[in-house]
């Protein structure tokens, strides 16, 4: 069924399972990558915060979290300035940094991100992401993670909102034309 979200209307589109399928085998990929460490992952605040919860328990080995808030989004479009608004306070020399974010758009956000991390002298810096719009992706990070990938379309729940909302729903919709 349609929801309403503000002055926009949104469709189903992703369902929770495969949502939960996409997450889970991005955990297993990412055991088998660093079984030997205790990798940190790092969620992008506010979008990722649901990804993080789903991904820490399909994760079955030692691992840490923490979080980092950045901002782009302004309604519906992304701004082009991302704002660093809760840093991280912890030492992240050699360890096992992973970026875990809901969706990469332009790359913006984790091009400022690798910018961040590249003076803390990590061991490993890998970025994990549930939603890739392949399209609009111009940048040549590599993703070293991808749930699902999508049409440059704006979508919310699963953590995403639009302008404040739709971030509790636990099915992903697109905006409806
Ligand atoms: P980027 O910096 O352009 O890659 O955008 C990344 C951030 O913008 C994501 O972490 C989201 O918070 C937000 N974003 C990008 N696309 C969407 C969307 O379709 N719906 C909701 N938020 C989005
Ligand atoms: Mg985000």
């Amino acid at each position: 069924m349609d929801i309403q979200l503000h002055d926009k209307v949104f469709t189903p589109f992703i369902s929770a399972q495969e949502i939960d399928f996409a997450i889970s085998e991005m955990a297993k990929q990412v055991e088998d990558d660093f079984a030997e460490e205790t990798p940190i992952f790092i969620g992008v605040l506010n979008g990722a915060f649901m990804v993080v919860s789903d991904f820490m328990k399909h994760y079955k080995l030692p691992c840490e979290v923490s979080f980092i808030k950045m901002a782009s989004y302004e309604g519906t479009t992304s701004t082009n300035e991302v704002k660093q608004l809760i840093g991280i306070n912890q030492n992240l020399e050699g360890r096992t940094v992973i970026i875990i974010e809901d969706i990469v758009d332009t790359g913006n956000t984790i091009e400022e991100l690798k910018e961040l991390f590249k003076k803390q002298n990590v061991k490993h810096f890998k970025i994990a992401t549930l939603f890739l719009k392949q399209d609009a992706y111009k940048k040549n990070i590599k993703l070293d993670y991808v749930g699902i990938r999508i049409p440059d379309k704006f979508i919310v729940g699963f953590g995403l909102d639009y302008d404040g909302l739709g971030r509790n729903l636990s099915e992903v919709y697109q905006l409806k034309d």
